[in-house]
């Protein structure tokens, strides 16, 4: 496969779309609760060490392979394997097809049916079949609940503005929410043109192009969302009590924090960061050589980071402040938040309502475009669609597909033939559709992405030539001086001699040692087994 044409018009440009596609819902709607009920400023720490052990040494990983190879995923792998079948995915596949039979054994269809595909699939085409899986199936996946959630964000900031969401308790709220979240009876039309709005906006960005729309849209849209959500901290921290609200959120509490949550933060590394579907791999290949993959890293967790940092301040803030209670999981930012904003003095609750909206969509928007591209520059290549025409057709399938999670949110009351389709083969398909989708891409294949793009950055295609790639864009030397001698400001020449601990080194171990064991420690939980 020809390397991609198209490339980064500027390192800023790449920056901000890549972090546009890390900060999403995930730092603004999932980051604050779990901090807050894992130990506030204790859970924090954890999340930063395992952003740096396992977030740090992955997306290294992906933007090395993707512009080494310079194409999509589904033809990366390849590239580096010369379209080869390799022993350990040869291993694998057979693997999987056993398991597969096994689960027949187990009377598990849907299991059963799923390993023996993928293991013959894996058995057959190799790392193709894991460049399909990660840079199509997975981001499809995501994508088709994730649109859902952007539709409903519109719908919040177009009744923000025009003083649809004046309730004052969470119970209130509800009655706005809940309707909207079951697809209830006479909610259809608005939920509808709120998910194709949201989804064709996105597809209108990605159909202009790499660098004039994705790259040009960054530019403006991830600067607005620093601006709005600034704003949105300032009204928070200066509201009488609100330093309860940052208590809550920051004081560290080691007792709250368990083995537990450091899965929780190993898992939520992964889906903030956007790592194991293929996005940051294609967004890698269309990098230049020059550009600092591992500066470029560090920039954009930094910059994920002080999103879902400020994104708890401006939350907790208003809610503590206000005196109710922080929920969980959507219950937070869907009621408890407009709840809070319409209680602050001076009645504007419409106002930071709408721009707490406004900025969520924005967040979400840049996320999902990035979830949208690799699609689309799969589809271009594959079957030689041009890009617009991939962008619409992509758009249209996956809003179809949305559809489900749309009407099956709540329960399966709207799809009881998928209902029962489903059940035909897993037995427990989870109490909604929406579910489903969400615990089968978070829970199973993010993880196992991730582990395999470890296994192959550091074992297939080995750390050495993956650091070659690394070292391009890198000053000289830097990656193999001792981390302490870089810190202190000081180069390989004004302190020469062997160390183990560069970050040459140190990249190196947790690619091919720390990361996939994590990893898998991470998914065990995920499933449940842990
Ligand atoms: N990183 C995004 C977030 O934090 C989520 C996301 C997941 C984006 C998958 C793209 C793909 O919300």
């Amino acid at each position: 496969m020809e390397p991609n044409k198209e490339k980064w018009g500027s390192r800023l440009g790449f920056l901000l779309a890549t972090a546009g596609s890390a900060i999403g819902l995930g730092n603004i709607w999932r980051f604050p609760y779990v901090t807050g009920m894992n130990g506030g400023a204790a859970f924090v720490c954890v999340y930063i060490i395992s952003i740096l052990i396992v977030g740090l040494p992955l997306m290294i990983a992906e933007l090395a392979i993707g512009r080494a190879a310079g194409c999509h995923p589904a033809w990366a792998f390849d590239r580096f394997t010369a379209g080869k079948r390799t022993p350990v995915t040869d291993f694998l596949g057979v693997a999987m097809m056993l398991s597969g039979l096994l689960m027949v054994l187990f009377g598990r269809p849907g299991h059963a049916v799923l390993l023996l595909l993928f293991g013959i699939f894996l058995a057959l085409k190799g790392w193709k079949c894991i460049g399909v899986t990660v840079g199509v199936i997975v981001p499809f996946i995501i994508m088709s609940y994730y649109g859902v959630i952007g539709g409903w964000t519109v719908i919040y900031m177009f009744k923000a503005f025009t003083g649809g969401l004046e309730f004052a308790t969470p119970d209130q709220a509800a009655s706005v929410f809940t309707p909207i979240v079951s697809a209830a009876k006479g909610q259809e039309f608005s939920l509808c043109s709120a998910h194709a709005l949201f989804v064709a906006a996105a597809a209108a960005v990605v159909f202009v192009g790499v660098r004039n729309g994705i790259e040009k849209s960054s530019k403006i849209l991830m600067p607005l969302l620093f601006i709005l959500l600034g704003a949105l901290v300032l009204r928070g921290i200066s509201l009488p009590g609100a330093s309860k609200g940052l208590r809550f959120f920051l004081s560290p509490d080691f007792k709250a924090l368990g083995p537990e949550s450091v899965l929780i933060a190993m898992g939520q590394a992964f889906f903030t960061l956007s790592l194991a579907m293929g996005i940051t791999m294609t967004y890698g290949s269309y990098l230049r050589r020059d550009v600092n993959i591992v500066r470029s890293s560090l920039l954009v967790i930094g910059l994920d980071t002080l999103a879902a940092v400020l994104a708890g301040v401006a939350i907790f803030t208003s809610v503590f402040a206000m005196k109710l209670d922080p929920a969980q999981g959507p219950g937070l930012v869907y009621m408890v938040v407009p709840s809070a904003f319409n209680l602050v003095p001076g009645n504007l609750g419409w106002l930071w309502n709408g721009l707490f909206f406004m900025m969520l969509t924005i967040a979400a928007l840049t996320s999902f475009i990035s979830l949208l591209e690799p699609l689309v520059g799969y589809a271009t290549r594959q079957f030689g669609f041009s890009r617009h025409g991939a962008a619409v057709l992509t758009a249209v399938a996956v809003y179809l597909a949305g559809l489900l999670s749309a009407f099956g949110c709540a329960d399966w009351r709207h799809l009881r033939p998928v209902e029962k389709f489903f059940k035909m083969f897993f037995h427990d398909a989870g109490p909604s559709f929406f579910d489903l989708a969400d615990n089968f891409a978070s829970n199973w294949m993010l993880p196992l992405g991730g582990l395999a793009i470890a296994v192959f950055c550091g074992w297939v295609w080995g750390s050495k030539r993956a650091l070659k790639e690394v070292r391009r864009g890198t000053k000289s030397g830097r990656l193999d001086t001792n981390l302490l001698v870089l810190l202190a400001g000081f180069s390989n020449r004004e302190y020469p001699g062997q160390s183990l601990f560069t970050p040459a080194i140190l990249w190196s171990l947790a690619i091919r040692w720390i990361t996939p064991v994590l990893v898998i420690f991470a998914f065990l939980y995920g499933i449940g087994v842990l």
